[in-house]
């Protein structure tokens, strides 16, 4: 066999190899009363770009039942969970959900989603109104933005 040939059966055995490790691509049972409670406007953008990796209600994509992509999404979505989980929020004390909202006020602006999310899901992306809506709201109203922008 040529070396090509080795390195080529090698790689395919690597993959098929990893498809067996277990990963955890749950959707915990949760009580509906626990989850957040926002204006509707605010909750449906949370839905729309957040809850794949901040509820019990992620969409698991095909992919994410291939490894080596099953490994980073599984992650992602247990690290995300454990950070906030907009499915118990409503279970959170007062001064976790303080600094959560200071937490998304932050990173709404920037850094989340998470752009590798984005890449594939382009419906995620949040618009500059978007964005000042979530900001709002974690802000407690405090955020002054254009009364007509802010829509409710
Ligand atoms: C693709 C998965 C994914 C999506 C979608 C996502 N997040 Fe995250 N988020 C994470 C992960 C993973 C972390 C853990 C910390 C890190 O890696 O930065 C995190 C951390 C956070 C944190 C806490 C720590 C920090 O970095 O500020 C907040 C707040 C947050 N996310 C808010 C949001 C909001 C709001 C949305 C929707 C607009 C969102 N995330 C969408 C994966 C995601």
């Amino acid at each position: 066999m040529s070396l090509k040939a080795k390195i080529f059966l090698s790689i395919a055995a690597v993959l098929v190899a990893i498809q067996f490790i277990p990963v955890k691509r749950d959707n915990p049972k949760f009580d509906k009363k626990y989850e957040i409670k926002a204006p509707k406007e605010v909750k449906a953008l949370f839905k729309k770009s957040c809850y794949d990796c901040h509820s019990y209600e992620t969409k698991w994509p095909w992919y994410s039942k291939i490894a080596p992509f099953s490994f980073f999404i599984t992650k992602h979505v247990h690290d995300g969970r454990g950070w906030l989980n907009f499915s118990v929020w409503e279970k959170y004390d007062e001064k976790k959900k303080k600094k959560l909202k200071r937490e998304i006020f932050r990173s709404v602006a920037f850094a989340m989603p998470l752009s590798m999310y984005l890449w594939i899901h382009k419906e995620a992306k949040l618009t500059k109104e978007e964005k000042d809506k979530i900001r709002y709201w974690a802000s407690d109203g405090t955020m002054v933005i254009d009364k007509e922008e802010k829509g409710f």
